[in-house]
């Protein structure tokens, strides 16, 4: 695991900015992993800006999301392809036809699961995949649990990933108790990962996913174990990490 050190928020977002948009010119027609959440916005709007002023194109990029709250539609403001599209697809010239989320829509889990592992064995799975990370160790939704996951699943969502994400909705009554997402093992499958954390709220679970035990209790745990796997975190989500 690489640990790349940021003085803020702001620098995190640029560096990771920088080795996505790296990954692209390099491969214009690149797999990309991608994140809903507070951590890839300002990633988001970097490259944004670069794909406005001719430097990065992503017109033959072709992207996988983590995730998708089961039971809201694409349209659904409080959707994570509501959240791309506003936050990214809708501010690049990516061919929106080669976005991809899980289908929340489709309330039969095992269907929409399968269909969504299909689709990202048939690309190839990604070649650049970027993740947040959750206060208790989370990547996707794939909470601590007895097992690593595997494939595409349904999951109900732990009372402190809820109590996180109500920030986003109207109440906490309002969030989905349910998801979809793509497994630790698919996570593993992209040939490069790229992990980004802001804010001493994630101090703790910086320090267990790059130093503690490899255990599912921590699922970021286990991208110890990936070949290449770049961490990009401030100041404040490293503090409980050793200074190299
Ligand atoms: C989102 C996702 C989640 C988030 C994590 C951190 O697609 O998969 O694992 O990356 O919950 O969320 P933020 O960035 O909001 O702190």
């Amino acid at each position: 695991m690489r640990i790349v050190r940021t003085t803020d928020y702001k620098d995190m977002s640029r560096k990771a900015a920088n080795i996505i948009s790296a990954q692209v010119i390099l491969n214009p027609n690149s797999v990309l992993g991608l994140a809903t959440g507070s951590s890839p916005i300002g990633t988001y709007l970097q490259l944004a800006e670069w794909n406005r002023k001719g430097d990065c194109d992503f017109a033959h990029v072709s992207t996988f999301n983590l995730d998708e709250y089961r039971g809201l539609k694409a349209d659904d403001p409080q959707s994570y392809h509501y959240f791309m599209q506003k936050n990214f697809f809708g501010l690049v010239n990516i061919d929106i036809a080669n976005t991809h989320v899980p289908d929340g829509s489709n309330l039969d889990a095992e269907a929409a699961c399968a269909e969504y592992d299909r689709i990202v064995a048939e690309a190839g799975y990604p070649d650049l995949q970027l993740l947040g990370i959750g206060h208790n160790g989370h990547i996707g939704f794939n909470e601590p649990d007895e097992a690593f996951s595997k494939g595409t699943h349904c999951v109900d969502l732990t009372q402190s990933t809820i109590q996180a994400n109500s920030r986003l909705f109207d109440s906490i009554d309002d969030v989905p108790r349910q998801a979809y997402t793509m497994g630790v093992q698919t996570i593993m499958n992209a040939r490069r990962i790229l992990v980004i954390a802001s804010g001493a709220d994630k101090a703790d679970a910086v320090y267990k996913m790059c130093f503690g035990p490899v255990t599912p209790q921590v699922p970021a745990s286990i991208l110890q174990l990936h070949t290449n796997c770049t961490v990009v975190a401030d100041e404040d989500a490293l503090s409980l990490c050793p200074a190299e």
